[in-house]
């Protein structure tokens, strides 16, 4: 019979370019005589049948928008009571005979779960982390990392009037891509991330060199992930087991200065990297995947993510990014310890 009517929602943090997505989807299907239904808030949407039909009149005006016209939420079906069994009954009240999960890790591992199951779904990538195994790019990461730019180059004219140095905090979880690329970008002097070991000595030798040639303000990124002993980011979790990660800068700042006589500012982005306009790169491949993500589905191609690699998209089996993470680009780690701002 095929696909009529298709669900869509988008799960866990939010970024720019999920509503360009949206539209993309809402176009290809009307192309192919399909309804798209928003789902709410997440999962949290299957579980109270909270939906709205996407139309011309409420997705025309949005590609350009930050955020989720159809919101969005940290809800994870399998840690609440009877919630898988919820999800199948509404879909089927609703009688939606398909759905795309955007999200990260978390939202496609329970996209996954019900795949295996049965439900027709295909999966888009989305977050700022850009941290999904199997794709070369997440919906969010150009733009967050641009947001991210034009804040620290708010910053550097009044942290060079004061002579005062300055560590950044970025987002990105166990992944530093968006610390090594903003790094690059506004040409930090030193930058910290997950994927490599981090030398408190070398940091300070870095800069002690740079400052003794002259230099009267540096610039550190680091990312959220950092580990620091001296840390103690408590117990609490997510419904899907995340960390709070934000705050480590604060530490960070403290043990140099305990070390040196520097004068560090702190400046933690925060969610000021997911709020700005997508970029034209972010709009573009959105619009590239949920179309992409509308043709998997009417060709009965099921169980897929929509991935991005070498700059075409291709289809990655769900089940096979489940369990892992990307890394930051080695080719980019590699440059930054070339250029002497990243330690081994
Ligand atoms: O996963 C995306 C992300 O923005 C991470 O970079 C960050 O650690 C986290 O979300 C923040 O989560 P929340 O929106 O729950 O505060």
């Amino acid at each position: 019979m095929g696909i009529k009517r298709i669900g869509v929602l988008t799960g866990g943090g939010d970024s720019s370019g999920v509503n360009a997505a949206l539209r993309s989807i809402y176009v290809a299907a009307s192309q192919k005589n399909m309804e798209v239904v928003g789902i709410l808030e997440g999962w949290r949407g299957l579980l109270t049948k909270n939906v709205v039909p996407l139309t011309e009149a409420n997705t025309s005006e949005i590609s350009h928008l930050a955020g989720t016209i159809i919101g969005t939420s940290r809800t994870n079906p399998k840690k609440i009571d009877q919630g898988v069994e919820t999800i199948w009954q509404s879909l089927k009240e609703l009688h939606l005979d398909g759905l795309i999960a955007i999200g990260g890790d978390d939202t496609l591992g329970v996209a996954t779960y019900l795949g295996q199951s049965g439900l027709p779904v295909v999966g888009l990538p989305q977050t700022i982390d850009n941290d999904i195994f199997g794709t070369d790019y997440c919906i969010g990461f150009d733009t967050a990392v641009n947001e991210a730019t034009k804040a620290i180059d708010c910053c550097k004219p009044s942290n060079l009037s004061h002579r005062k140095d300055m560590i950044v905090e970025v987002m990105g979880r166990e992944n530093g891509s968006i610390a090594l690329v903003t790094a690059l970008s506004v040409q930090a002097d030193y930058v910290i991330v997950p994927e490599r070991p981090f030398h408190l000595e070398h940091l300070i030798d870095t800069l002690q060199a740079k400052k003794q040639k002259g230099k009267k303000s540096c610039l550190v990124v680091t990312a959220e992930g950092l580990e620091l002993s001296e840390y103690d980011r408590g117990e609490a979790v997510d419904a899907f087991g995340n960390r709070a990660l934000e705050g480590v800068s604060r530490e960070l700042a403290r043990v140099i200065m305990a070390k040196t006589n520097w004068d560090f500012r702190v400046q933690i982005l925060g969610f000021i990297i997911r709020g700005g306009r997508p970029t034209t790169y972010e709009i573009q491949n959105s619009v590239e995947m949920g179309h992409y993500a509308v043709e998997l589905l009417a060709k009965g191609e099921l169980g897929y993510l929509v991935a991005r690699q070498g700059g075409t998209l291709a289809k990655v089996p769900l089940e096979d990014i489940g369990g892992k993470k990307a890394i930051a680009p080695k080719h980019l780690l590699a440059m930054a310890h070339s250029l002497g701002i990243l330690g081994v």
